[in-house]
């Protein structure tokens, strides 16, 4: 279906490469499309009305750090013998991120260290493979579980599934959208490898109690991981300048790995991350050797094989440009927006907001289906996330909404939208069969319909 030419991107404007090319074409001109197409595409976020993605929004930091991308992305950063850098910018970007995640604080009981992935999925998906081994290893469990929140990002799940644990899926107070702590208390048992707390989560923007989840943990001799994909790199700064953020990292005893995104809030090139240990010895449960490989002795510390050194290096080279100055001020930035885009959302009786959020807030409303004010912030060029159970939409604040005039965009559609929604021309909202709950008779349809969007984001063009 959407592999068809008529689907397919570009189709009109570009010749379509079915097989080979007989005749490569000249730089220039490749590079001409290229760029046609990168600043069309960048025209929709650099509005500043797209929710999330484009965290950092600078088109002079992206420059600076293709520069530095640039220097490395030949560079295989498992042949460490011929690249010393990349072991100095990834142990960099490993010490300045647990610095800012308070490891001193386990120090001197525990050896904090990290690793480098290549986006929070595999960062998730190692920290949790290392909990299993750890669990088969040290504890002698043969099928270890996680308890996770229901709203502990899909990447979890996906762990279970590749891995093979089971996975405990705790409910949350809908009110608070925070783990249900009796669920989790009353669930641990011989087989829970870790449980699972966010900072912040992805739907609602809301942080677990992390404390008591540490308590939990320590009480009960079980990992905690804290899934700080989304908030990692900007939480921190936000506790420092005083908005009401409980402390979430190392500093709490029972917090034995986070995992925090280079590539959101780090404002680094997309396709890197962090995970840090509280202690070196639960790394080395993913550490991989085949000593008697014919290709020679191999060895790999996480998932992936070869890796570019340009990720490295433009990673690297964000977090010593920024620093904490830097981070301390677009962090600012960010927050005020948010509340002040989260006072818009207040200001209107007819919508709430979810729980208590900060830099990422979710809102609802209990008068009329909110995918009424998707339907209509759309077509004033607004892209929100959509969750379900309840409906609802959200805005994570970056720095394109620290640009000039969108709060008073925002607040000005808001209230046009309202008025839509309240009177909308159609009682069902456009958006809503994409992003809202389905009834169940229609999940199966729902089911192919991914299958048929995962298929065709990979679709090879047809003759
Ligand atoms: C809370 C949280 N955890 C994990 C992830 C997964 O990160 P990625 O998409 O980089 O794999 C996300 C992504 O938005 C997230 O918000």
């Amino acid at each position: 279906m959407a592999n068809k030419s008529s689907f397919y991107p570009y189709a009109d404007r570009y010749p379509v490469n079915r097989r080979m090319p007989d005749k490569g074409r000249p730089r220039a001109e490749v590079l001409a499309e290229l760029r046609q197409m990168s600043e069309e595409e960048d025209g929709f976020w650099r509005t500043g009305r797209v929710s999330g993605t484009m965290y950092c929004g600078d088109l002079e930091h992206y420059a600076y750090m293709t520069e530095a991308f640039g220097m490395y992305s030949h560079v295989n950063a498992l042949q460490r013998d011929i690249c010393p850098s990349a072991t100095r910018f990834e142990g960099e970007i490993l010490a300045m991120t647990l610095d800012m995640l308070h490891a001193d604080a386990a120090r001197p009981d525990s050896e904090p260290v990290g690793s480098v992935t290549s986006g929070g999925t595999e960062s998730i998906l190692t920290a949790i493979l290392a909990y299993r081994e750890q669990a088969r290893e040290e504890r002698g469990i043969a099928n270890p579980q996680v308890i996770l929140p229901e709203t502990g990002h899909s990447a979890f799940r996906k762990a279970c599934h590749l891995f093979g644990l089971e996975e405990v899926v705790a409910p949350v107070d809908p009110k608070t959208t925070q783990v249900d702590l009796d669920f989790v208390r009353d669930n641990i048992n011989d087989r829970t490898a870790v449980i699972v707390g966010s900072a912040c989560n992805y739907g609602y923007g809301t942080i677990d109690p992390i404390e008591e989840l540490s308590g939990l943990a320590l009480d009960r001799g079980v990992g905690l991981h804290v899934d700080g994909c989304l908030g990692g790199f900007i939480l921190p700064w936000g506790e420092e300048l005083g908005f009401p953020i409980s402390p979430f990292d190392f500093r709490l005893p029972g917090v034995t790995s986070i995992s925090a995104d280079t590539h959101k809030y780090g404002y680094g090139p997309k396709g890197s991350s962090t995970l840090s240990y509280r202690d070196k010895k639960l790394r080395q449960h993913v550490y991989f050797m085949n000593q008697e490989w014919s290709g020679g002795k191999y060895f790999s510390p996480g998932m992936a094989g070869s890796r570019s050194g340009g990720m490295l290096a433009a990673t690297w080279a964000s977090m010593v440009h920024l620093g904490r100055e830097g981070y301390l001020r677009y962090a600012k930035k960010i927050f005020d927006t948010s509340y002040a885009m989260q006072d818009a959302v207040l200001s209107h009786s007819e919508l709430e907001i979810i729980g208590k959020p900060t830099f990422c807030f979710s809102f609802n409303s209990p008068e009329f289906n909110i995918y009424h004010i998707n339907d209509f912030m759309r077509l004033r060029g607004w892209r929100f996330n959509g969750q379900q159970f309840p409906d609802a939409i959200h805005m994570c604040t970056t720095r394109p909404q620290t640009q000039d005039g969108v709060v008073e965009a925002f607040v000005t559609d808001l209230a046009e939208a309202v008025a839509y929604a309240k009177n909308p021309p159609q009682p069902e909202a456009k958006s809503q069969s994409i992003y809202g709950s389905l009834p169940p008779e229609a999940q199966g349809f729902v089911h192919d319909v991914l299958i048929d969007m995962m298929d065709a984001q990979q679709a090879v063009p047809e003759d």
